[in-house]
């Protein structure tokens, strides 16, 4: 079980929450400029209507959970206690009841929903196994007709061919050297830079095209409708990552 990155999470929680929404999130600062069209792309891609419940599992300090309330009948949302406490502190409107501490894999949660998000979170688990019992669980608690998004999954193929690419060589030298010039400035660069002497997880998955096919096919045998839709340029790194959409008939 991938206990470590999900401390690790916790931890960085707890250091930098809000005060770097981006970086608790496991991005870089600039991604930001992105958000607003990402979250536009989630609200389409799940469908959202004022009617939904959705659930948000993994939903860090709720950079997609906080708006997407706006949009649905009700949200809930799951996440390492570091965030979900931050989130009450933070969002005094948000109903306790609706925000849950603890790793989703080892909660029991009976209310169905019918719309769920994961987004940006499968590849902190720790194997083919974890990701399938992780989708699964999910699933159970999706209502017919709705709708899971796994978004955000990192391809390995596709990562490799970009930092293979001329492009990706140039962004590589460009990463490297904002790096070091965010150093130099003291700016918070990345989440690694609060993990302090806390253990970078080895045991993470990898997911290549294989293993999503794998898991594609097992929920059609189930006979759940399935979409995988890789990402556009969005950000530089953009078509590196998939979105599967998974839909219950
Ligand atoms: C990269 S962050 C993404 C946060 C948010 N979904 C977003 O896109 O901004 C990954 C999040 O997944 C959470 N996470 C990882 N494994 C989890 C688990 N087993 N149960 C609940 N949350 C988990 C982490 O704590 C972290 O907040």
């Amino acid at each position: 079980m991938s206990e470590i990155s999900f401390e690790n999470f916790g931890h960085v929680a707890k250091k930098v929450g809000y005060r770097n929404i981006t970086i608790s999130s496991s991005r870089y600062n600039f991604q930001e400029k992105h958000m607003p069209s990402i979250l536009e792309n989630i609200k389409n891609k799940l469908k959202i209507s004022h009617d939904d419940t959705l659930l948000d599992i993994g939903c860090g300090l709720g950079l997609f959970l906080i708006p997407l309330s706006f949009f649905c009948k009700n949200v809930v949302g799951i996440d390492h206690k570091n965030f979900i406490n931050q989130i009450k502190i933070y969002f005094k409107f948000f109903k306790s009841k609706n925000l849950i501490s603890g790793n989703f894999l080892k909660l029991k949660l009976k209310k169905k929903f019918d719309k769920i998000l994961i987004y940006s979170v499968v590849h902190y688990l720790s194997s083919e196994k974890e990701f399938q019992k992780f989708v699964g669980k999910a699933l159970i608690l999706l209502k017919k007709k709705g709708i899971l998004l796994v978004g955000d999954v990192p391809i390995q193929e596709y990562e490799k061919a970009f930092l293979n690419s001329k492009e990706g060589k140039k962004y590589y030298h460009q990463f490297e050297n904002l790096k070091k010039k965010y150093k130099k400035k003291n700016f918070d660069f990345s989440i690694v830079n609060f993990l302090d002497k806390r253990m970078k997880d080895k045991n993470l998955i990898n997911i290549d095209l294989k293993m999503l096919k794998n898991i594609e096919k097992k929920l059609k045998k189930k006979k759940f409708k399935v979409k995988i839709l890789r990402h556009n340029k969005i950000s530089i790194f953009g078509n590196t990552r998939v979105d599967l959409i998974i839909e219950k008939r």
